[in-house]
């Protein structure tokens, strides 16, 4: 059996809190610490942790890791990463936040790292592939013991533990800088349209419009309508302006690592706008091979990202990829709320893979080149296919021979 300390990834709900008498009962440990890591969630879910750490007389450690968590957030940005259509908040928190429960257990003498999540999700995976690089032990209660939610809180019951049985809320809800999620209670049936009330970042889409500034440099959002702004106060302040617009919803099925199809509900206001303005710069100073290849860059990024493996070996290649591109991403994008949408309205940028001039209908001779040295590649365009379709072989019309011409053949 195991002796010592453990540190629990810990939020003060359900599943965290039964862990903590469980991990003490069940795998034998001395004693429980908590740890919540401040990823931007809103203040009331500390005040939660906190009392409930309280109540159960467990030391609770709060770690904030805002900072770190929106630099991750940028990194996505410049690899225009999003997953099935969303733009990673858990995922990328995960990672982070797992990180910094290893720092707080290795500083306190922890012999052991839990977590509260079931084995249904990605976030055990997210979490155990930051762990199991160190040499602690890994517990997940939940997982482990097949715990179910009615179980859990008859259990809490038994035992007085300070949860309001059952009465978490009608949804599960995960928040972070970077996206808001919503899922389980009705949201599970696929065909159950979203009530109003699962928003809490965004309103509903109006008439009113209004255009932002957003600067970027090297790929990184820096400014606001020209004010520079540290990232945090960046995407704080985007989420709400965004969100006011109605920026940033999405309603979608969501293919989890184990292959399980869930219904998930999202908002990101934040993350929308500024994915939407950055490719609309890559847009303007990127080559066409470039943006194309970027396109599978992005792709494979947001999988590792995804799957919480941030520091997978081809993150560092991408990453690689993504520094020489983004060293040209620099300039300014306008962005106009619109009905529901962050749609770039303008671009500015001293690295435009443009020429006014070549492209205009209004002038003739661009760089020695005149409109009529177009005339030899038009006439070649198309030449390989002219050719294929004249040889082709004469279709039948009719939708083939009948079984009798067949069989008289
Ligand atoms: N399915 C998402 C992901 O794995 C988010 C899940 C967030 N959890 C929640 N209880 N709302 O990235």
């Amino acid at each position: 059996m195991p002796s010592g300390t453990v540190a629990l990834a810990f939020s003060g709900g359900l599943d965290t809190t039964v862990c903590v008498p469980l991990l003490k009962e069940e795998y034998g440990y001395d004693d429980v610490i908590g740890v919540t890591v401040d990823v931007g969630q809103p203040d009331s879910e500390f005040a939660e942790a906190h009392e409930t750490a309280d109540a159960l007389g467990v030391e609770h450690h709060v770690v904030d890791a805002k900072a770190e968590f929106a630099d991750l957030c940028f990194d996505a940005v410049q690899a225009g990463a999003t997953y099935q259509g969303y733009p990673l908040g858990t995922a990328l928190a995960r990672p982070v936040i797992a990180e910094a429960i290893l720092d707080v257990a290795e500083a306190e003498g922890c012999t052991g790292l839990a977590h509260g999540c079931t084995g249904k999700g990605n976030d055990q995976l997210r979490f155990e592939a930051v762990w199991r690089a160190s040499d602690l032990d890994v517990l997940a209660p939940v997982r482990e013991l097949g715990l179910t939610r009615e179980w859990e809180i008859d259990y809490a019951d038994e035992k007085g533990l300070p949860v309001e049985a059952g009465n978490e809320g009608e949804w599960s809800i995960d928040t972070n800088l970077w996206s808001r999620s919503v899922e389980g209670g009705q949201l599970e049936d696929p065909g159950y349209q979203p009530p109003e009330a699962i928003y809490d970042w965004t309103d509903a889409p109006s008439d009113e419009t209004e255009t932002v500034e957003l600067t970027f440099e090297e790929g990184e959002p820096v400014a606001v309508d020209g004010d520079a702004m540290e990232p945090v106060p960046l995407i704080e302040y985007l989420n709400d302006l965004a969100g006011s617009y109605g920026v940033g919803r999405t309603d979608m099925m969501e293919d989890r690592m184990l292959g399980l199809k869930v219904r998930e509900n999202y908002e990101h206001p934040a993350a929308t706008t500024l994915l939407a303005a950055h490719e609309a710069l890559e847009g303007f100073v990127l080559t066409k091979d470039e943006r194309d290849f970027t396109e599978d860059v992005s792709q494979q990024w947001a999988q590792k990202a995804y799957e919480g493996l941030v520091d997978h070996p081809l993150m560092d290649a991408l990453n690689g990829y993504l520094a020489e591109t983004q060293s040209k991403v620099t300039g300014t994008v306008t962005i106009k709320f619109e009905g529901g949408q962050a749609r770039p309205v303008a671009r500015e940028s001293e690295h435009a893979v443009y020429s006014a001039d070549a492209a205009s209908f209004d002038t003739e001779t661009v760089n020695g080149i005149e409109q009529a040295d177009a005339t030899g590649v038009a006439k070649y365009h198309g030449f390989q296919s002219r050719l294929a379709n004249a040889s082709k072989p004469e279709l039948k019309t009719d939708g083939g021979p009948t079984e009798e011409e067949a069989s008289e053949e």
